[in-house]
């Protein structure tokens, strides 16, 4: 009657601005890969089983082939009021082969359908993503290595504290990046159950074969419960999680990347690859990719709260609100896949600045901590020292002067356990070199976190997404 492929209980037709509303092909059309591979499966158990004809499973098959390719090729004209990408799908194999395609639904339903579809999107979305931040990863070791030995001021409250290497900070980024590729590839885990089989929300009457549609599908799983199976959507929600902490990441990076390459820190120089001028202002170069990367977390941490609210309230199973899961997805893995390639690039091709940096390393009485260190040698109560030292860097700043410009006598005046080893204690490279433990920032600890790194890497290359969990 109404033209739907729902429509023999209903007399009237869809409204036309619901039929828009509602009908989800202008987004979910990007499942067009994981629908018809999914419906191929479906169609194939159905015809070993007996559910249908197997010259009716043999027809769909080669129907959803040519239905593929006339997608692939654009030539495949999409029907808004064939709702979404599964009644599309079903509609233009159906044009095409006729009758046979008509039994294509036999036993499914679109609820468990979907959740099929977005299961095997999210998966592959994950490899991809997981493969860029191993690009990423690469890309910060071979710095860090490079760098192993490069001083540059640590900071905490962005007040200068210690003296650290460029090589341990990148390496810390190393370790967030590490855990985001674990957190990714536990996603890929829960993400990896195939729901087919759920039905409509109570499972299917037909004798099915799930197992083999899950075989077929390659899921490392079948889903436990129909109602869960068509109604959960946490690899959704890790999925989003997963993503908002790395866009954390890559933020904190580029807000530190905004601070370098100001004239006032002039830590690095961006490449002009990665950088911007001004339209006005001729003498500027502007951090653009570092800003923008910065800007897009928030879009990839709005999907999560969406998500996170659309399943808050939802009684079991199935509710069309769960519609409202693709384009969160879509829109973090498409950030995620655009920012991660062009922070690798900015971050391999920028120049540091190791004098400059080393300068500041040695400035702003960061050895103040080893001064202490080296009283505590000689026998001096940690808090003592920590006052007697309190009181020369006040002195110094008083004079405008560093810890190392002082006089013996006047070091000796504020402690007679003063010697002349003090100055080489003090010094920048000592202070960095003296912390020589694991997870240090002496050069040598460095290098070996580098090393270590590359065999980490080397494995998660090597490795599917899900082994590469606890590596
Ligand atoms: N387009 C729907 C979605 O994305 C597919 C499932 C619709 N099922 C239903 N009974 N309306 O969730």
């Amino acid at each position: 009657m109404t033209g739907k492929l729902w429509g023999g209980r209903f007399e009237g037709a869809t409204d036309s601005a619901a039929n828009h509303f509602h009908s989800s092909i202008s987004f979910d059309r990007r499942l067009f890969r994981e629908d018809i591979e999914g419906s191929r499966a479906h169609a194939e158990m159905l015809g070993r089983q007996g559910i249908i004809p197997m010259s009716d499973a043999d027809a769909i098959a080669a129907g959803l082939d040519a239905v593929l390719d006339d997608v692939e090729s654009g030539r495949a004209v999409f029907d808004e009021s064939a709702e979404d990408i599964h009644m599309n799908v079903e509609k233009l194999l159906t044009e095409r082969i006729g009758d046979a395609g008509k039994r294509l639904h036999t036993g499914r339903s679109r609820n468990d359908q979907v959740a099929l579809d977005l299961r095997m999107y999210v998966k592959r979305r994950i490899d991809e993503i997981i493969g860029l931040l191993a690009e990423l990863m690469a890309v910060l070791n071979r710095l860090a290595g490079e760098h192993a030995a490069s001083l540059m001021p640590g900071y905490t409250h962005l007040q200068p504290a210690q003296p650290v290497t460029l090589g341990h900070h990148l390496l810390a980024y190393f370790e967030m990046f590490r855990r985001d590729a674990g957190r990714f590839a536990d996603c890929r885990e829960r993400a990896d159950v195939c729901p087919l089989g759920s039905g409509a929300l109570a499972g299917t009457a037909y004798p099915i074969d799930r197992e083999f549609v899950r075989e077929r599908l390659g899921f490392a799983e079948l889903s436990r419960n129909s109602l869960d199976g068509v109604s959960d959507r946490d690899f959704v929600l890790e999925f989003l999680s997963a993503a908002s902490i790395t866009m954390a990441h890559l933020s904190r990076f580029c807000e530190e990347i905004v601070l370098w390459s100001s004239g006032e820190f002039a830590f690095v120089e961006l490449s002009d690859a990665y950088s911007t001028g001004s339209s006005i202002m001729p003498q500027k170069k502007n951090p653009d990719m570092a800003e923008l990367i910065r800007g897009k977390t928030g879009r990839v941490y709005g999907g999560l709260i969406a998500m996170l609210t659309v399943v808050k309230g939802l009684p079991l199973a199935y509710n069309k609100d769960l519609q409202e899961d693709k384009e969160s997805v879509f829109d973090a893995a498409d950030t995620l896949a655009a920012c991660l390639p062009v922070f690798a690039g900015m971050i391999g091709t920028m120049t540091a600045l190791t004098g400059r940096m080393a300068e500041r390393a040695g400035a702003g009485f960061m050895n103040a901590t080893d001064a202490a260190d080296w009283l505590v040698g000689r026998g001096c109560p940690f808090r003592d020292a920590h006052g007697i030292i309190g009181r020369l860097v006040l002195y110094c700043a008083g004079k405008g002067s560093a810890l190392e410009d002082l006089t013996l006598e006047e070091f000796r005046a504020a402690s007679p356990l003063f010697d002349e080893s003090i100055y080489a204690a003090i010094s920048p490279e000592r202070v960095v070199a003296a912390r020589d433990i694991p997870g240090g920032t002496a050069p040598e600890r460095v290098r070996a976190a580098a090393a270590e790194n590359e065999r980490y890497l080397e494995n998660l290359r090597q490795s599917a997404a899900p082994e590469a969990k606890r590596v």
